[in-house]
């Protein structure tokens, strides 16, 4: 067994970084480990234009700590009122690396989301021609279909009649929770993709609600069985080309988790290289962390390989910070539930 492992310097293909306060406090914990991250757009009001895309990379960049190396890739937030020459001109100017697909209603800030599949229509095929990725949040929101199967119904419903009406549209299925997920990206060409968050290879729903309710357990989509648990372990450890991290790192104040109807989300930016490389060691996988973490998210969306290194390393447990602050108020940190004995030198 090896103490440490070194790997090009990892990139998030899906994180949240917020705006105002909550940016200025997250952004440092992301922008120590990673190069590059997907920023997601579901901002109050949300990220729909160009111009709007620009700013918040200007605001980004303005809250990064000096000294600090991070480049934001940014996404827009698609509409049905999506302008296709704009998401175009936005991706011809290099500012816009992807288009997120919210389904109206479905998590967090989703409100402006799609309804009807067939006013995007437009968008879509004018993605397909220019190479654009679009990113799905893979839930349909059918009142009727039960949470835990609202993932692969989306599967069936929406992405793969999506993907056969829009020939090249390259689709990266977000924070896949599902062994039917896992499958489906398996029986795919290289124009699917499938980001994995580290919370879902670590937590099934018992972890949730086993016990007593566990509100920072609670993100979108919701955990699964540990059969579902077991197969993203095999799809992250594998080494496939089609998966790669997208944290999905989610800060809420603990005033908006801990209520009767609390938000979605877990704040894992501190603590995932640590965590990753933990379960990546646990399935014997070390040598697998790379191409998980560092190059074929990358590949995925035609970027370079960071070059400079990152070197983690096993040691004595050790604990993780359990909140940070911000001007609003505290973040609680994603607990693994087990001591951290990795961690990035
Ligand atoms: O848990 C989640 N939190 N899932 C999402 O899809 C959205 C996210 C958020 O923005 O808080
Ligand atoms: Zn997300």
């Amino acid at each position: 067994m090896s103490d440490s492992v070194t790997l090009p310097r990892p990139d998030d293909w899906h994180l949240h970084l917020r705006d105002g306060a909550m940016l200025e406090a997250v952004l440092p914990h992301t922008a120590r480990h990673f190069a590059r991250a997907i920023v997601m757009p579901n901002l109050v009001p949300p990220v729909v234009t160009g111009a709007q895309a620009a700013a918040y990379r200007e605001r980004i960049l303005a809250a990064l700590p000096e000294g600090m190396a991070f480049e934001p890739l940014m996404t827009l937030y698609l509409t049905e009122a999506t302008d296709p020459d704009d998401v175009a001109a936005a991706h011809a100017s290099g500012l816009v690396k992807a288009v997120k697909l919210y389904p109206a209603g479905a998590t967090t800030n989703s409100a402006s989301g799609v309804k009807d599949f067939d006013r995007v229509r437009g968008v879509l095929e004018r993605m397909a021609e220019i190479g654009l990725p679009l990113c799905t949040h893979g839930e349909v929101v059918d009142a009727s279909v039960d949470i835990f199967d609202r993932e692969a119904v989306f599967i069936d419903r929406v992405l793969d009649p999506i993907r056969r009406a829009t020939p090249g549209l390259r689709v990266v299925m977000e924070h896949i929770t599902t062994a039917n997920a896992v499958d489906y990206a398996r029986a795919q060409g290289d124009d699917l993709g499938a980001t994995i968050t580290t919370h879902h290879l670590i937590i099934n729903r018992n972890h949730i609600l086993a016990g007593g309710i566990r509100p920072h357990y609670y993100c979108l989509p919701v955990a699964k069985r540990e059969e579902h648990r077991l197969a993203l372990r095999a799809a992250a450890t594998s080494g496939e080309a089609r998966f790669f991290l997208g944290t999905d790192s989610a800060p809420h104040t603990d005033a908006n988790k801990l209520l009767p109807c609390g938000c979605a989300g877990c704040f894992t930016a501190p603590n995932t290289m640590a965590i990753l490389a933990q379960v990546f060691d646990e399935e014997g996988a070390l040598d697998r962390l790379e191409a998980f973490a560092s190059r074929n998210g990358p590949a995925f969306y035609r970027l370079p390989v960071n070059t400079e290194p990152m070197t983690l390393s096993r040691g004595a447990p050790y604990a993780a910070p359990a909140q940070v602050d911000t001007a609003d108020g505290a973040v609680t940190v994603f607990d693994p539930g087990f001591p951290l004995t990795w961690r990035v030198d």
